[in-house]
């Protein structure tokens, strides 16, 4: 190839056994197994071991492994210190990405036995708590315990964030939500994560640098962009209204679009469907009316469909979870795909190192400093 392709669109850039998306005849599949099943009927639980252990666990494994994510909460107390002091004023997604590489710091690789797939399920299971406890810390000056006995990755989270146990309802939209976006293919965040793997780098900087690609409003962010732009309107007719000037004035509407879909995302009918649930259960649908009336202009105006992160928006405001938090409740449940990326990309491991199309200058002769005018 002599030509850059822009953004690496339509390029194959490497082998993978763990998702198809948007393939004629399968649709998103992980592992070979069709999302509408997974959402329809699996726990967030069962799909990370799909995806980190390459099969289906059964019901005794399935327990074994719930357990073993309870038992992984604990933070270490240096991490919890740190946690202390990072400003209250910080980013969730800052939260996180130094978590991950504190933990990276405190419980190396390779120590005591530590593998890709046990770091993987270590993360899994406290990203929530190292979240929630900087959070409460900070906004209620309370020093929470993150060793709860919540079954599910769902459930310690809203409860860790309300010190209440959730409401079923929420805690399976946000179950199903976490399965939703647990794995992507080739994306911007996993496609990081594969490149610094190549380079035999330790597992935690892997999801490290995934994290930090995933923070940008093109990719994860885009769910706290379009829970901004919700939340500014009262009625689907003013959201048209403005929506349709962003739009005169070439605007970028976030969660709209997708560089592999090219008519829908085959994930925006689940949480479509659970927001307006949602909406019903707390008495009031502006939310969602508001999300439906862009939708319809989205679609009309541009031809563009909601991508995952649109109705997710709205589903996490209903289930009380802060707009801060949207991105890093992607990063718990990515991690499971991540994960399974970095296993695979060692597994045969070649050095990611393309080529550039060198658009610069023609060789110059250097001058000496005294000769430059
Ligand atoms: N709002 C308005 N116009 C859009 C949008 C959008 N959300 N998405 C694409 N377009 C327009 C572009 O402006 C462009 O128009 P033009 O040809 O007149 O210049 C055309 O559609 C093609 O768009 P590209 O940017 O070339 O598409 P690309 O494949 O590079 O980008 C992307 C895909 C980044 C997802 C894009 O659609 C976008 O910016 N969407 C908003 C951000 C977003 O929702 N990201 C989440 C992605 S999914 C996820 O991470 C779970």
């Amino acid at each position: 190839m002599t030509t850059a392709s822009e953004g690496l669109a339509g390029v194959i850039a490497g082998r993978s056994a763990i998702a198809t998306i948007g393939h004629e005849g399968a649709g998103l599949t992980y592992r070979g197994y069709g999302i509408h099943d997974l959402a329809g009927g699996a726990a967030f639980e069962e799909v990370a071991y799909l995806l980190l252990y390459n099969r289906l666990p059964n019901s005794a494994q399935l327990d074994a492994y719930v357990t073993r994510l309870k038992g992984m909460r604990r933070l270490p107390d240096k991490l919890k210190t740190a946690l202390e002091l990072l400003p209250g004023s910080a980013h969730p997604m800052d939260v996180m990405r130094t978590g991950v590489s504190l933990l990276g710091a405190l419980e190396p690789e390779g120590e005591n036995g530590r593998t890709g797939s046990g770091i993987a399920d270590r993360l899994i299971a406290s990203l929530g708590g190292m979240l929630l406890y900087w959070y409460r810390f900070h906004q209620r000056g309370e020093r929470i315990d993150t060793e709860t006995d919540d079954d599910s990755v769902a459930q310690h989270f809203l409860h860790l964030l309300t010190g209440r146990r959730p409401d079923p309802v929420k805690q399976k939209a946000l179950d199903m939500s976490l399965i939703l976006y647990a794995e992507h293919e080739f994306n911007a965040s996993t496609f990081t994560a594969r490149i610094v793997a190549s380079t035999l780098a330790d597992f935690y900087s892997a999801i490290a640098a995934a994290i930090g690609a995933l923070r940008g409003p093109l990719h994860g962010g885009a769910n706290e962009a379009a829970m901004e732009l919700i939340a500014r309107f009262d009625s689907p007719g003013e959201a048209e209204k403005a929506v349709r000037q962003m739009l005169a004035a070439r605007r970028l509407i976030m969660g709209f679009g997708h560089r592999v879909y090219k008519t829908g995302d085959p994930r925006s009918d689940f949480v479509k469907e659970a927001s307006k649930r949602l909406g019903e259960q707390t008495g009031d649908t502006t939310l969602f009316d508001v999300s439906e009336r862009i939708e319809q202009v989205m679609r009309n105006e541009k031809g563009l469909f909601p991508n995952l992160d649109f109705y997710s928006a709205s589903v996490y405001h209903y289930c009380g979870v802060p707009t801060s938090m949207f991105t890093p409740i992607f990063v718990i449940a990515r991690t499971a795909g991540w994960a399974a990326h970095v296993i695979e990309q060692r597994n045969d491991n070649r050095l990611i190192r393309p080529l550039a199309e060198y658009t610069g200058p023609e060789e110059k002769d250097w001058e000496p400093l005294e000769c430059r005018s």
